[in-house]
């Protein structure tokens, strides 16, 4: 039974039955990450203070302006896990191809792969709003002792052994999930102790929040188009509030403690959307099934999308389970 205040050292020790079949390895692996997210947390908290704002003047494989923090906390991540050598193999939405990590088919016989988007919303980060990294783990497919393959991060999303997210913001919580629920911690700044501060998070089965950039409207299929009609409709608890940070990990973890929806859908300008499967898309979806709450591409569950590209985009609709489902029915009436 979680304990409000536990450490995150503690809370990993006396559930090691959610680390089944694992030799610590996966505990080991979620004790990097949370030491990577302080260095980043450090980072992030002096970006106001130091002149390391702004783009690093190269573009990531999206096409997108790299910010110097994104770069940071890219090597911060890889760098913790390589230097630990506790996974095979890495795969980032800042590197074109996935790393593997040296001596894995010799050395150490580590078998997680993870993924991750080293940190999301990084547009925000000049303006001093939240942004968050997100990560995802999978056992890996290839057999252990031999060089990871494209396979082993290729997997669908209901393959994943732990998925978590980090939310910079007011304070810094982790929050992750092994599949038997979600528990968030909130870091300690000035002890560098994460504390169980959200023990067995529920997402509200409903809300009054809907999340969406809604300047795309004209691009947005007719489905979309019809939800946000109706959430803005007056007629029983409607109209609904519009929140959108433009920091998915922000606007999720705002509705996984109030309830509501998430949504970035494709549009004519982005005919899969804009977020990635395998960096954005599955590690929440796995945490928001977890907490109870749905996640979908508008028609089907994210989690069961083979993907097929490292960097593969997909439409996303994530949140509370009511306002999915609501959303998914004006989508069924158009067709994808
Ligand atoms: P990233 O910073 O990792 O590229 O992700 C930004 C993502 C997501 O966090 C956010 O919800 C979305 O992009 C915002 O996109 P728009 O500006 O198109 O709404
Ligand atoms: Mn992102
Ligand atoms: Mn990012």
């Amino acid at each position: 039974m979680p304990k409000r205040n536990q450490t995150l050292g503690e809370f990993i020790i006396e559930n090691q039955a959610d680390f089944a079949y694992s030799s610590g390895e996966l505990s080991r692996l979620i004790n990097s990450l949370r030491l990577a997210a302080k260095v980043v947390n450090h980072e992030v908290n002096k970006a106001g203070l130091v002149d390391i704002i702004g783009g690093y003047g190269e573009t990531n494989i999206q096409g997108e302006d790299q910010q110097k923090l994104d770069v940071m906390a890219n090597e911060t991540f890889i760098q913790t896990l390589t230097n630990r050598e506790i996974v095979c193999g890495i795969a980032s939405e800042e590197n074109d191809d996935f790393i593997t990590i040296a001596g894995c088919d010799r050395d150490h016989q580590n078998k997680y792969v993870v993924l991750i988007d080293p940190l999301d919303g990084s547009s925000n980060i000049d303006v001093n709003v939240s942004v968050g990294t997100i990560f995802s783990i999978y056992r890996r497919v290839s057999p252990i002792g031999t060089p990871v393959t494209k396979d082993d991060f290729l997997q669908a999303g209901n393959n994943q052994v732990a998925a978590g997210y980090i939310i910079y913001g007011t304070s810094t919580m982790l929050v992750y999930t092994t599949g038997n629920g979600v528990n968030g911690f909130t870091l300690n700044p000035a002890l560098g102790s994460w504390y169980l501060s959200h023990p067995d998070m529920k997402i509200p089965t409903t809300g009054k929040i809907y999340s969406i950039n809604e300047g795309n409207y004209v691009h947005f299929p007719q489905g979309v188009k019809d939800y946000i009609k109706y959430c803005q409709e007056e007629k029983e608890d409607r109209p609904y509030t519009s929140r959108y940070i433009g920091s998915m990990v922000s606007d999720i973890h705002r509705n996984m403690i109030k309830g509501g929806i998430f949504i970035y859908p494709k549009s004519s300008k982005a005919t899969n959307g804009k977020l990635r499967l395998l960096y954005e898309c599955n590690p929440m979806a796995f945490i928001v099934e977890q907490a109870g709450g749905k996640a979908t591409d508008g028609f089907k569950r994210i989690l069961e999308i083979k993907p097929e590209e490292l960097h593969q985009r997909v439409p996303f609709f994530c949140g509370s389970t009511r306002m999915v489902e609501k959303a998914e029915e004006f989508m069924a009436q158009y067709g994808d």
